[in-house]
């Protein structure tokens, strides 16, 4: 038998834009530079916590600044490298203006703790387990559709967000507005460099990261998304619950079968920890038939469970593209202008 692919030499950038931050004015990039323009604390006050995560503590906020006042976000950074505040602020300077992408306010200092805060928009979000089990099939392609178009938009702009998951998209469902949030772990994608992969939570992570490849790209924001959408069209919250970084492969495994990581593995020459690989097992690709039940049967159509497929596979270079997934079928509906 013919082998089924020509072994030709071993690509190991992105699929598409991979020159964006190469080819930008270095300061494009270079956030450690940033001159920050710092506002004044005093023009927001803090109403109500509405949510903390790893490195930081948020509020809803009020800027009484302007003549009438009005409602914003207060990140109150939690101690972290002044490195990785500039990268976040870099970003999100970058990005402004751009499809569903938060939109950042300001940027102010305490005068005596000197701990920074970013101000955003405000978006009544509803939290996302009381809201995705009340999606009509319309409604999540609508959505996954909105952020994608602020995937795309951050990749075409050479920037991996490397967080996405349920809790960093935020949704106002009265007014169908959705905003990709929390720039704090996204990073310049440059060819050749080798990333952290200590990044996304958990049950986000790609097999990339689970197994210590460091030449990752955009496509990691792709499985990340596979995993929320399997998770809202199968019911099961969230797709992947591995009880650790090791058991997080094994639970993935139990879906994509043992086989095609072992091809992924040695296609990048690739080896798992001693330990890990006693963890794995032998297991067999599930068909994604077997997740469909009476409960989930009307969202998980043909097109839907075709586009998961698209979107998790362990070969980080056979998903596809933010830009191809715009295009995809199950968007077909969203594209028309379905009334929702
Ligand atoms: N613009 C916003 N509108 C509404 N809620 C927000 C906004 N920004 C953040 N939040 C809430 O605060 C939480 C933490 O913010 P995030 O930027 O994700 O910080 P962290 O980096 O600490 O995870 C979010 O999960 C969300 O619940
Ligand atoms: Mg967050």
């Amino acid at each position: 038998m013919p082998p089924r692919h020509e072994p030709g030499p071993l690509v190991q950038r992105a699929k598409i834009y991979a020159n964006v931050c190469v080819e930008k004015e270095p300061e494009y990039s270079d956030y450690e530079q940033l001159n920050v323009a710092w506002g004044e604390q005093d023009h927001y006050e803090v109403v109500r916590k509405v949510g903390r995560g790893k490195y930081s503590e948020v509020f809803e906020g009020v800027n009484v600044a302007g003549e009438t006042p009005s409602r914003c976000i207060i990140k109150i950074l939690k101690p972290v490298k002044k490195k990785k505040i500039y990268r976040e602020v870099k970003i999100l300077q970058n990005l402004q203006g751009g499809p569903n992408i938060i939109s950042l306010l300001d940027i102010v200092k305490d005068p005596h703790s000197r701990t920074p805060s970013l101000i955003f928009e405000y978006v009544d979000n509803t939290d996302f387990k009381v809201l995705y089990p009340t999606l009509t099939d319309l409604d999540i392609r609508f959505y996954i559709h909105e952020l994608l178009k602020a995937l795309h938009y951050c990749h075409s702009m050479g920037i991996m967000h490397r967080d996405v998951k349920p809790h960093n998209v935020m949704i106002d469902h009265s007014r169908r507005q959705l905003r990709l949030i929390d720039w704090g772990l996204a990073e310049f994608y440059f060819p050749e460099r080798e990333f952290n992969v200590r990044v996304a939570s958990r049950y986000f992570k790609g097999p990339e990261l689970l197994v210590d490849y460091r030449l990752y790209d955009y496509s990691l924001d792709m499985w990340s998304l596979g995993c929320m959408l399997a998770a809202i069209i199968f019911r099961k919250e969230p797709f992947f619950f591995g009880h650790d970084n090791y058991d997080q492969l094994v639970k993935i495994a139990r879906v994509l079968g043992t086989d095609d990581l072992y091809a992924y593995l040695e296609k990048y020459g690739l080896e798992l920890e001693p330990q890990q690989e006693a963890l794995l097992g032998n297991h067999s690709r599930k068909p994604w038939s077997k997740f469909v039940n009476a409960d989930n049967a009307h969202l998980a159509t043909p097109e839907a469970i075709d586009f998961i497929d698209r979107l998790l596979r362990y070969d980080h270079q056979d998903r596809i593209t933010s830009m191809d997934a715009l295009n995809h079928p199950y968007f077909d509906p969203v594209r028309q202008g379905a009334p929702a």
